[in-house]
């Protein structure tokens, strides 16, 4: 398939291009790069072994700009550039729940504004296929663990979350008022780790508010130390645990939701996860057994809106996508210290 990937030059949709070429799709990338680098598209190229990913720099609130995308793909007159799309995998979207907190305009306007017009622009070019970013954080405080999709949805703690709850809602009653479309809600849990080759990965602007960037930047020296925020959760060593996944088998859960498109799935939910919970001393002292460096910690007051459990019971998607996660806690913190120490500044500006 040729797939329309927007958001593809960020951490999840890099992860994502190499998977989908390995398994005999190609891609064509949209992204505004406001959270990325196309430094990252270039090396996505190398590994893959393909002279370049072929990417638009357009803003998916850009009508026009996403018109000139499919025009590529249809060739007014000519020959198209690229195969018509057979269905769009939707990253594009912004996702620090802080900032979303101070900025809910610009979350809102940007994940929903942006989606409905990238839907809008995908149906009146007859691509009816999405598979969309969504986020475990739509459960809330979860009425049950492990969650399974039947759970009922939550109240968000902050406006990143409702975007993605939101965009559910909708997503849902378009496929359920045109048939026609086929889609699919993947219910991240928490990403981590890095390709293999510490070509490519996680890459935060400013301080991390996420846990395993914000180790790996302490193990390099970048940050003095760790704040863990809080110990006194009712968990087994009183701090949150979560549901952390390898990025890689992330990116290989949207190659079997695109098999699940190919077979006309209509509307498919799917809670992607290991199953497994770690604390985040569990993080740490994987880290450092795993990696041999030091990760100096302090014990923190409670992060506000944070869940003391979350993580997933993953067997629909092993059920109906024939997905299951194949990287364990070593391999993630393997992965992510690979990732760190080779780029510790990230990528390099490109100027
Ligand atoms: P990321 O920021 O690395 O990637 C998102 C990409 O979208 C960036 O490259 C950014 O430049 C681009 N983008 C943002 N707004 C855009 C716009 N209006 N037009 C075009 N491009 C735009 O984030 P990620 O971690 O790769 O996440 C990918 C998706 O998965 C996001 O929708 C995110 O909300 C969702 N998600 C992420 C996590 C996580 O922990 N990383 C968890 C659950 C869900
Ligand atoms: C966060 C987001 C959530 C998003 C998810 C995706 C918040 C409140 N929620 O969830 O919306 O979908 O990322 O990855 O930000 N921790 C520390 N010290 C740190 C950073 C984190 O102790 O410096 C702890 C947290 O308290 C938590 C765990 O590590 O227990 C994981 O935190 P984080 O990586 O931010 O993910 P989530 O809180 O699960």
């Amino acid at each position: 398939m040729n797939i329309l990937v927007t958001g593809g030059a960020g951490f999840i949709g890099s992860h994502t291009l190499i998977e989908l070429y390995k398994a005999g799709h190609t891609a064509v990338v949209v992204d505004n790069l406001s959270n990325s680098n196309p430094v990252a598209l270039k090396r996505v190229a190398e590994i893959i072994g393909v002279p370049e990913i072929p990417f638009y720099k357009v803003d998916i609130r850009d009508r026009e700009g996403l018109e000139r995308v499919f025009a590529a793909t249809e060739g007014a007159g000519g020959t198209p550039a690229y195969p018509k799309f057979d269905a769009c995998i939707h990253f594009a979207g912004l996702k620090a729940v802080g900032e979303s907190v101070e900025k809910p305009w610009e979350y809102y306007e940007n994940n929903i504004g942006g989606t409905l017009t990238l839907v809008d622009v995908m149906r009146k070019h007859g691509c009816k296929n999405i598979i969309f970013s969504s986020s475990a954080t739509i459960y809330g405080d979860p009425a049950e663990i492990p969650i399974t999709e039947n759970c009922p949805k939550g109240q968000c703690t902050n406006p990143y979350g409702w975007t993605k709850s939101m965009l559910e809602q909708v997503l849902m009653d378009i496929q359920k008022a045109d048939p026609e479309w086929n889609v699919v809600l993947l219910r991240y849990f928490n990403p981590v780790g890095a390709h293999r080759s510490g070509r490519i990965g996680e890459n935060p602007n400013g301080i991390p508010n996420n846990l395993m960037p914000y180790i790996t930047q302490v193990a390099v020296g970048k940050r003095k130390e760790l704040g863990v925020f809080g110990n006194d959760y009712n968990t087994p060593d009183g701090t949150g645990v979560r549901d952390y996944i390898h990025v890689v088998d992330l990116a290989n859960a949207h190659v079997c939701a695109l098999q699940a498109i190919g077979r006309r799935c209509g509307m498919g939910i799917y809670n992607i996860g290991t199953g497994h919970g770690y604390s985040v001393l569990d993080m740490v002292k994987a880290f450092v057994r795993v990696n041999g460096v030091d990760v100096p910690y302090s014990i923190k007051p409670r992060r506000a809106g944070d869940i003391a459990t979350c993580y997933c019971d993953p067997a629909k998607a092993a059920a109906e996508l024939g997905w299951k996660a194949q990287y364990g806690i070593d391999d993630m913190v393997r992965d992510s210290w690979n990732w760190q120490k080779n780029n510790p500044e990230g990528y390099p500006e490109v100027s």
